[in-house]
């Protein structure tokens, strides 16, 4: 498999190294701007990674092409590269706010949409994908298979993208934050940070297995622990005293902030 990944900024540089660790006898070209950042990533994976100083080496190379880019560095990469692209080329973009209407305008490939997670460092977690009509079932079926090495990929519609990217991307985020607070109040009865931290992270993964895999749904683990008049319960009543609104506020203050970006040109 050869893939392109075009700007090696934070999330083209975690998905190169999430794809150089699931599928080391891919072969992935890098391209940047400034340079160093291509050359520090081949250096890390020198069997998988090659860095390339043109855009026209990472077209006629890749397969596949994933484009990490800011807005408006996206539009001005598409544009030098539309005419170069093949059509059975899947052009794979990060970046939410760039419609798949107008990515289709550079170009007659296969163009979609990724929404990367954090967790796809580590291979696991679920990475959204937004195709294009262009997209005919058994292409999308091979997109999914192909990307499944670096966590599950699951498909939406483009105008859902905001609020499950809060449940799949910003959740990482939020949930750490939950997590250390958790870490920091075990530390003060006497636990050492560490101990604490890999406890956590391993009770979440183990939640996370059970949950994923059906066995319990979130409900039945709080049945299954939270035994009548026992220390687990007596725990979940300090928690119910959290405002229940907090998650609705949490994703309202995500989806106004996604508005004011949009407004403001930022993006
Ligand atoms: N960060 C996240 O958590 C996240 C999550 C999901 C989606 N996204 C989206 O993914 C996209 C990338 O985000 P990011 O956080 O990775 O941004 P970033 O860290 O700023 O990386 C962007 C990279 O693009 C490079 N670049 C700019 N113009 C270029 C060009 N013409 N040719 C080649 N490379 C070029 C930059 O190179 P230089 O080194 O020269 O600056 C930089 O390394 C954005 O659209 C963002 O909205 C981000």
């Amino acid at each position: 498999m050869n893939l392109g990944v075009i700007g090696t900024g934070r999330i083209g540089s975690m998905l190169a190294t999430a794809l150089a660790v699931a599928a080391p006898n891919a072969a992935i070209t890098v391209y940047n701007r400034s340079w160093d950042k291509a050359e520090s990533l081949a250096d890390t994976f020198p069997k998988t990674i090659q860095a390339t100083r043109t855009l026209e080496d990472v077209v006629t190379r890749a397969d596949h092409i994933f484009l990490c880019l800011r807005p408006n560095d996206l539009r001005n990469v598409m544009r030098a590269i539309g005419g170069m692209l093949r059509k059975d080329q899947w052009v794979i973009s990060t970046c939410s706010s760039i419609s798949l209407y107008e990515l289709e305008t550079f170009c007659d490939s296969l163009v979609c949409k990724l929404i990367p997670s954090v967790t796809q460092r580590a291979n696991a977690g679920v990475a959204l994908v937004m195709f294009s009509e262009r997209w005919r079932e058994h292409q999308r079926n091979a997109f999914v298979d192909t990307l499944s090495c670096i966590g599950r990929i699951h498909t939406i519609a483009e105008e859902d993208v905001r609020i499950y990217s809060d449940l799949t991307s910003c959740a990482p985020a939020f949930f750490s934050h939950l997590a250390l607070s958790f870490q920091k109040a075990a530390h003060q009865k006497g636990v050492d940070m560490a101990t604490a931290q890999m406890l956590i992270a391993h009770m979440m993964e183990g939640l996370g297995t059970l949950v994923a895999s059906d066995i319990y749904d979130f409900t039945t683990v709080i049945e299954r622990v939270a035994v009548p008049g026992g220390v687990t319960e007596a725990g979940l009543k300090e928690l119910t005293k959290m405002d229940e609104s907090l998650f609705d506020r949490v994703l309202d203050a995500t989806a106004r902030r996604q508005r004011e970006i949009l407004d403001g040109g930022q993006h």
